[in-house]
This record gives structure tokens, sequence and C-alpha cells, in this order.
């Protein structure tokens, strides 16, 4: 049910937007209040404003004293600068009327009951740049090459629980507008008849790698009221792609703002891409790939800010790490419809989302925020010792951002949430190893033990049910149920408690269980077994070497809905034969389904006969 039009209309031409004004685009302001270079500078843009302002009206008084007007330049831009000081912007001599290019359609996001972010980019069709104002109703601001002309404002004063669509349009020119999209707002926060919510979850949709026929899934099918990305959006190597057609236009690592900002261009020319950001509303966050290959805060497998071991002579000249990372920020910012959770604090985008009283979202950072030193290949021996250390602060999350998800969790449970769920960017379960199949994965929760501990700690002593984690990152898929007993003793040595739990169905203390979804693209552990027969095999020995693991499956690419009511939560897995080397919007396989009910902290037995993939004997 639509209930009613959005619209927003952009007004084109060069204006003396106040600082004030020129933030009404979000894309200009640094998202923290305490890292100004991470947004724009509006003084200085509104500097420039200003003097352009007087080269046009010393311009327009030697056009007014001519008698001839030149003829033919109107539609396009009659002037730099007009528009000045104007308030009737219908006056097409004094402002751009030119057309307006929705490069990149539109896309919303972040959504609250009240609220929601909206986005798009404009870009004048014409081969003179300028700055394009942009008024919403009764306010108006600014794009322009400054924020590579996106367009991010947040639209309040929504009802709840309500279908919306919303359309930006060119005030000089009515007739250019973007296309239609929708979005819809969260449930009231202290609402108690939510309806059934469904989520669609991806993570690694890497260009060159293949389609993102993924991402059609929710919008064919009409079953997903949200859209979940749990990171890896884009990715930053510069190779592969050309058996598809889709070499990344950079031929190197990314490492300059600009790099960047072409790079979310480029993966959001993929058709199926653009009309899932149309349809649906995204809640993102993001993982290692959206900067560099494994990062952490000071530093990725390829880069950091040491100069004399050459970590800064990166990629194209001498990039450190940290600026490469603010780039990277800066760009995500600018290109996805996220919230920015102003706290003056060091580039965070762990939040939380409250859909009144059946679930609350914990949407946390493990790669970006605060995680202490993780495997870069070359140091994996240290970061194994550092890793099984159960008493140790190291941290994947950081002190801050741990006791949040703690308390907000407790504070869900007391509130009477009936369901908590993580967004999560890596494996959160203890893959044990078995070095034919899987190696310990340092960058994963395996590699951050004492910090696993004290979270599932916290969950098991405060008796905190109904918790569901959602995973990315590996480009296989996962059902793992992690608890206290048979998890946290440390990856090498792990009891078989889950295994007892075949026969039983009692409610389990403490248990978190873990979707973990395979990529929309990406290649990798998965599918490097070489045919699926083998990758099964593989699958096979992960769930009978690995007690808390009850499914695996590797070879295709997909990604899984969770649908959420009072008494059920119900996650499918989707497959999409083919691995993406071709656009196959409408083949989706339903791989696997698992469901918990409330109150038991596990799920359902017996689990379903997989299509695709191997589960633990016995369940
Ligand atoms: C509008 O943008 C699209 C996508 O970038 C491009 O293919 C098209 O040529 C542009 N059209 C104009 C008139 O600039
Ligand atoms: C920085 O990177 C270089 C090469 O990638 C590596 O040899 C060096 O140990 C790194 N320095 C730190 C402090 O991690
Ligand atoms: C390095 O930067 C220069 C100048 O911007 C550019 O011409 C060149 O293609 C870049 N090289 C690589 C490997 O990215
Ligand atoms: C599957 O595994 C077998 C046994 O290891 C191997 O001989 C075969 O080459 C593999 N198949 C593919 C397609 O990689
Ligand atoms: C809740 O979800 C479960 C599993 O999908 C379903 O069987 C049940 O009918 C749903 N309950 C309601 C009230 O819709
Ligand atoms: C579509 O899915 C079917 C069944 O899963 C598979 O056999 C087929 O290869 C897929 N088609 C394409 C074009 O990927």
């Amino acid at each position: 049910m639509i209930l009613s039009l959005l619209i927003l209309p952009l007004l084109a031409g060069i204006a003396q937007a106040s600082p004030e004004e020129l933030e009404q685009n979000l894309a200009y302001r640094s998202p923290y209040v305490s890292h100004p270079a991470l947004g724009i500078d509006t003084r200085q843009v509104y500097k420039r404003h200003l003097e352009a302002s007087a080269e046009v009206r010393s311009d327009l008084k030697k056009r007014q004293e001519q008698t001839d007007i030149p003829s033919g330049e109107d539609s396009e831009y009659p002037q730099p600068g007009y528009g000045l000081g104007v308030t009737d912007w219908s006056n097409s001599n004094y402002i751009y009327a030119g057309d307006l290019n929705f490069t990149h359609s539109v896309a919303s996001g972040d959504p609250y009951d009240y609220s929601v972010i909206l986005w798009t980019r404009a870009y004048p069709a014409s081969t003179y740049r300028v700055d394009i104002p942009q008024c919403e109703v009764q306010r108006w601001s600014l794009t322009g090459a400054d924020v590579d002309w996106t367009v991010k404002v947040e639209a309040t004063g929504l009802s709840a629980s309500t279908l919306y669509s919303y359309q930006f349009e060119n005030c000089a020119k009515p007739d250019n507008k973007s296309p239609i999209g929708k979005t819809r707002t969260a449930p009231g926060k202290m609402a108690t008849d939510v309806p059934t919510q469904r989520f669609a979850i991806y993570s690694c949709s890497n260009y060159p790698n293949g389609f993102f026929s993924a991402y059609s899934g929710p919008v064919v099918h009409e079953d997903a009221d949200y859209v979940v990305h749990l990171g890896d959006y884009i990715y930053e190597s510069g190779t592969g792609g050309a058996a598809i057609g889709r070499v990344p236009s950079k031929g190197a690592e990314l490492a300059s703002l600009d790099d960047y900002r072409r790079r979310y261009d480029e993966h959001r020319t993929d058709v199926d891409l653009l009309s899932m950001h149309q349809n649906i509303p995204i809640i993102a966050i993001w993982d290692d790939h959206e900067t560099a290959n494994n990062d952490w805060k000071a530093g990725s497998s390829d880069s950091n800010d040491s100069i004399s071991t050459g970590g800064c002579a990166y990629s194209n000249g001498t990039v450190c790490f940290s600026d490469r990372a603010m780039h990277a920020k800066r760009a995500y910012f600018e290109w996805l419809p996220i919230r920015q959770v102003d706290l003056g604090d060091q580039a965070r985008i762990w939040r939380d989302f409250r859909f009144g009283d059946l679930l609350d979202i914990y949407a946390l950072d493990t790669r970006k925020y605060d995680r202490d030193i993780t495997d870069l290949s070359y140091n994996t021996d240290y970061v194994a010792t550092l890793a099984q250390d159960l008493d140790s602060s190291r941290s994947m999350v950081g002190p801050q951002q741990e006791k949040w998800i703690e308390d907000g969790l407790k504070a869900s449970q007391d509130r009477g949430t009936v369901w908590k769920l993580i967004w999560n960017q890596v494996i959160l379960g203890s893959q044990t190893p078995d070095q034919a199949t899987f190696t310990i994965n340092y960058d994963a929760w395996d590699g951050y033990q004492g910090n696993r501990q004290r979270l599932l700690q916290h969950i098991y002593d405060q008796s905190i049910d109904n918790v569901a984690v959602f995973t990315g990152d590996t480009h296989a898929t996962w059902l793992f149920e992690n608890n206290i007993q048979a998890t946290l003793q440390g990856s090498d040595d792990i009891t078989t408690l889950a295994a007892s739990e075949a026969t039983t169905y009692d409610h389990q203390r403490g248990t978190v269980v873990e979707f973990g979804g395979t990529a929309v693209s990406s290649s990798g552990w998965g599918n490097s077994w070489g045919s699926y027969e083998n990758s099964t095999v593989a699958a096979k020995r992960m769930v009978e070497n690995n007690p808390t693991l009850l499914y695996s499956k590797g070879y295709h690419r997909g990604y899984m809905t969770v649908s959420v009511n009072y008494t059920h939560l119900e996650t499918y897995w989707y497959s999409y034969p083919g691995n993406q080397q071709a656009r196959v919007p409408n083949n989706r396989t339903l791989a696997m389904r698992a469901t918990m009910e409330a109150g038991m902290n596990h799920v359902q037995r017996p689990l379903m006969t997989p299509t695709f993939g191997a589960i633990k004997p016995g369940f």
C-alpha cells in the first residue's frame, strides 16, 4: 500500500547557499564532528560562491548593456553562476535550466519509525559543471563536484510501518525527474503488534567476479521489506572480469578519494543492484574491502602508515593507510544511504534499530572502528598466539562498542523485546582447524577469542534469549549454534556439547544461533573445490569436525532472507547456480531453511534436507 509520494525537487543553478544550507545535503557533512576532514569545508564552498557571484554580477551588468542578448543558450547554462540571490526559481535566465541526469537512480536506507535517508546522484547533463542546489519541499541545498554529485537527505515526519514512494525533481525543469523510488519506515519503537518483518541479507558483491543477480531476489519475489548488507559492498582490487565484460576501470588497488568514488559508481551500474536500491531500503555496514583487504584500526594486509617499511609507498605514489581509509570512508558515506551517527566519535557506524517489541537490531563494526591487529599474512603466527589468550584485553570491536552491545542486549531482554538480531561481518563460530579443509581464520572471531568469550559469557550470565547473528565475509554458508561451553575453550580445544544436544529439544541458555550467508558474487573457499560435489565433500568434513556447526555449503553464490514474527525466526538460504557468470535474475533456488522457535535458543530439529550443502549427521 503506497500511502504518499514524497516529492523532493532538485534545483539547478548556482546560489549563495550558506554553509548551513549546504549541509542540508548530508553528503557535505562529516559524519563525525571531531573529524572535519571527512566532510567538505562548506565555508570554503560558500566563499567560492561569493566570488562567483561577484563575477556574475559584473557579467550580467555587461550583458544588460548589450542590445543583442545572445540567443540559443538559455536552455543550457546561459551564464555561470546565475540564480544568485534569486527566489523565483522559475526564471530560467537566472538558473541552470539544463537537464539533470540521475545517473544511478535512487536509493534509501536506515529506516526509523519517523524518518528514512533518501539518496540520488544528480549529474548535469551538459559539459558545463556547476554546483546544483537541490530544494526539498520548503528547503533546498546544493550538490556538486565536491560531493561527487551525490544527494543525501533525511525525510522526516513520516508515519511508522509505512511504504512510501519518493522522487527527486529538477525545480527549474519540473518534467526532469528521477526514477520513483520505494521505501519503508520501521515499526514504531513502542509498537506491540508488529507484523512479520522480512529482511534480505547480503554480503560480498565483487563486480569483476560476477553479476549481481542475487540482488534481484526480493524485487522479483517481493518477499523482503528491508535489505541488509553485511559488508564488502565494493572491492578495492583492480583485477579480473575480462571473461564477463566487467573489468574494473582502474586496474590497480584503490587509494584516492576519486578511486573509491569511481568504484562505487561502477558497482552501481549493475541493473539488479540499481533496481534493489530503487525498491527497498537498505541497512548497510562495511567490512574490509570497502577500504582494503583485512583492514583493522591501523592498517591492512597491504598498507600501513610505516614509511620506513614501505607501508606508505602503496599503490600509486605514497598513500598511507590512514589517508586511504579516510578516502574510503568518505566515498562510502557519499554513496550509501547510511545515517551519520554523529557522536564526535571515530568513524563509528555501529548503530541500533528498534522494531517495536518484536525485534532489536544491533549493527556492528568489527572491522574498522577499534579492531586490534589482525592476520595480515606475514604475521599469522604472532596473531595466532594473541588470539587464543582468553584473558587478554585484545578486542575485535573495542571497549566502547563492546559495552554498547552488551548493555544493548541486556536492555532489549529487560524491555521484553522478543528477538535480538546482530548484523556482523566475520564468523563468530569456532571453525575447528582441519588443515585439509579449512585453516583457522584469525581474521574472524577465532582470532579474538577473549572478546568472543566476554560476549557469550554476558549473554549466558544475563540469560539473554533469542539472539541471532547474521554474518557475511566468507563467501560460503554456515549455521552455528554458538554456546559458551562449546565455543569458548579456544578453537584447539572445543568440547562436543552441541552433538549431545541432537536428541533433546530443551531451552538452551546463552546459545547464539549464527546464520552465515554466502556472497552475492565473490569467489573463494566455497567454490575453490572445482565442482559442486567436491565442495560438498569439504562441507561434510566441516560439519563433522565442528561441534557447533550444523550446516555448511560452499559452491553457489546467493543470499539469505529472514522472516521474523513473535513466535518464529525463519532463515532461508537461496542459491543462484551458475555462479553469476551470466545475469540470471529469475533463477533463485532454495538451498536450505532453518527455523528458531522463540525461547528455545537453537534451531528446530530435525533440520530440513538441504538442496545444496551438508548438514551434521543425526540432525
Ligand atoms: C546519463 O547517465 C547515464 C549513466 O551514466 C549515461 O549512460 C547517459 O549517457 C547519460 N545521459 C546524458 C544525457 O548525459
Ligand atoms: C607495514 O607494511 C609492511 C609491508 O606491507 C610490513 O613489512 C610492516 O611490518 C608493516 N608495519 C607494521 C607496523 O605493521
Ligand atoms: C598513477 O597516477 C597517475 C596520475 O594520476 C596515473 O596516470 C596512473 O595511471 C596511475 N597508475 C596506477 C598504476 O594507478
Ligand atoms: C574433485 O576432487 C578429486 C579428488 O580430490 C580430484 O581428483 C578432482 O580433480 C576434483 N574435481 C575438480 C573438478 O576439481
Ligand atoms: C510465525 O512464523 C512461523 C514460521 O514461519 C509460522 O509458522 C507462523 O504461522 C507465524 N505466526 C504468525 C502469527 O504469523
Ligand atoms: C538455474 O537453476 C537451475 C537449477 O538450480 C540450474 O540447473 C541452472 O543451471 C540455472 N541456470 C542458469 C542459467 O544459471
